[in-house]
């Protein structure tokens, strides 16, 4: 568990207000689905934000209360979780030399996450010298989730996954799934031929040219864990929603997803790094208010239906008008 004497010692950098840190997802005043996938121009699958220690302390506590609903895997999957988990220590130790280091002699290695202060020693490929599975051990230092996707018989499959902050969708009913079998609750995207199309598109991509896309839905609260199989403590908050409230319950949630080809398995790496922005800090930045507005006016019904916000979409557009229109008035 987070260590506080450490966590109060070490101050993340680059701690800027939250507003300016946040992936605004719209680039405009229209969101429809598409390959919305561009180069990762800095190759990085992790980052290290001032939310670290909340966030990994929520992550521990889920993997060690409900293991089997935030980490699947198939035993096939371990070299590759070995590759994937290496990639990420390297990674990590070269960003952030002052918060993690390695030492390695042959196999004999020597993590050090100076953030937590935790020293592990082990044996690189032997899974019986680490506490979890590669990636189940690496996701533990880190805020991302992560997942590694195989790639065989011309498909490409959920072959591990450490998920504590899903957008309501389970690992432990997606794990051993294909592309288009996972997002077949996704409206549209595989009867418009989009997911074969994505799916294609992932399936060249190549070792050393990552890319990254946005994605976004709505939260109702602060909360990053919501789970399907929890929709019952969360899912009722919806009902709390108030013209009064909804500026401040109502949180804009941002994934910022990455996918790296694995040049050892020929598998892929996908990192998923979420970001939560309370509605009521947009009018901070009046042209994010008013493309939100926008692109929520314009938002089909099916899909707002699929991210799970039509019960609250009126109230909260109403509130964005007037906050729009005191903007408007202050000039
Ligand atoms: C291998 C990498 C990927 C994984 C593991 C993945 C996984 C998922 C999962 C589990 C969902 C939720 C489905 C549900 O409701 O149960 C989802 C949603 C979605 N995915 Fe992917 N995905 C990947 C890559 C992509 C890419 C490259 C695109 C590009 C178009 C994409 C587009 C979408 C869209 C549009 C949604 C619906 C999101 C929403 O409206 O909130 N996915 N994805």
């Amino acid at each position: 568990m987070v260590n506080s004497e450490i966590v109060n010692s070490i101050v993340i950098k680059n701690e800027q207000p939250q507003i300016t840190r946040f992936p605004f997802p719209f680039k405009s005043d229209s969101y429809r689905y598409s390959n919305n996938s561009v180069s990762l121009e800095s190759g990085q699958i992790v980052t290290i934000t001032p939310e670290y220690f909340a966030e990994i302390g929520i992550k521990r506590h889920l993997l060690t209360t409900v293991h089997h609903r935030s980490y699947q895997s198939f035993s096939h999957s371990l070299e590759a979780q070995w590759e994937c988990m290496e990639m990420i220590i390297d990674e990590l130790c070269a960003n952030y030399p002052d918060y993690f280091t390695i030492e390695k002699d042959g196999n004999h290695w020597i993590f050090v996450n100076h953030l937590l202060n935790e020293t592990i020693a082990f044996i690189f490929g032997d899974s019986s010298s680490l506490p979890y599975e590669p990636l189940d051990f690496i996701g533990r230092h880190v805020q991302e989730d992560l997942f590694y996707i195989s790639q065989r018989d011309g498909d490409l499959y959920m072959d591990a996954g450490q998920l504590c902050f899903p957008a309501n969708w389970s690992i432990a009913f997606d794990a051993g799934m294909t592309f288009t079998e996972w997002h077949s609750p996704v409206p549209h995207f595989s009867d418009s031929g989009m997911a074969e199309k994505v799916k294609k598109f992932l399936m060249k991509m190549e070792a050393g040219k990552p890319w990254t896309r946005l994605n976004w839905t709505l939260t109702v609260e602060s909360i990053l864990d919501t789970f399907p199989e929890t929709y019952a403590e969360w899912g009722v908050k919806k009902d709390q929603i108030s013209p009064q409230n909804v500026g401040k319950l109502v949180h804009l949630r941002t994934e910022d997803q990455r996918l790296f080809r694995m040049p050892g398995s020929n598998g892929i790496l996908f990192s998923i790094h979420t970001h939560l922005l309370p509605v009521c800090e947009l009018p901070k930045n009046p042209a994010w208010l008013k493309r939100f507005y926008h692109v929520l006016l314009d938002l089909p019904e099916y899909m707002a239906d699929y991210k799970g916000f039509s019960s609250y979409k009126a109230k909260l557009l109403a509130y964005l008008e007037t906050e729009i229109s005191k903007l408007q008035e202050s000039r």
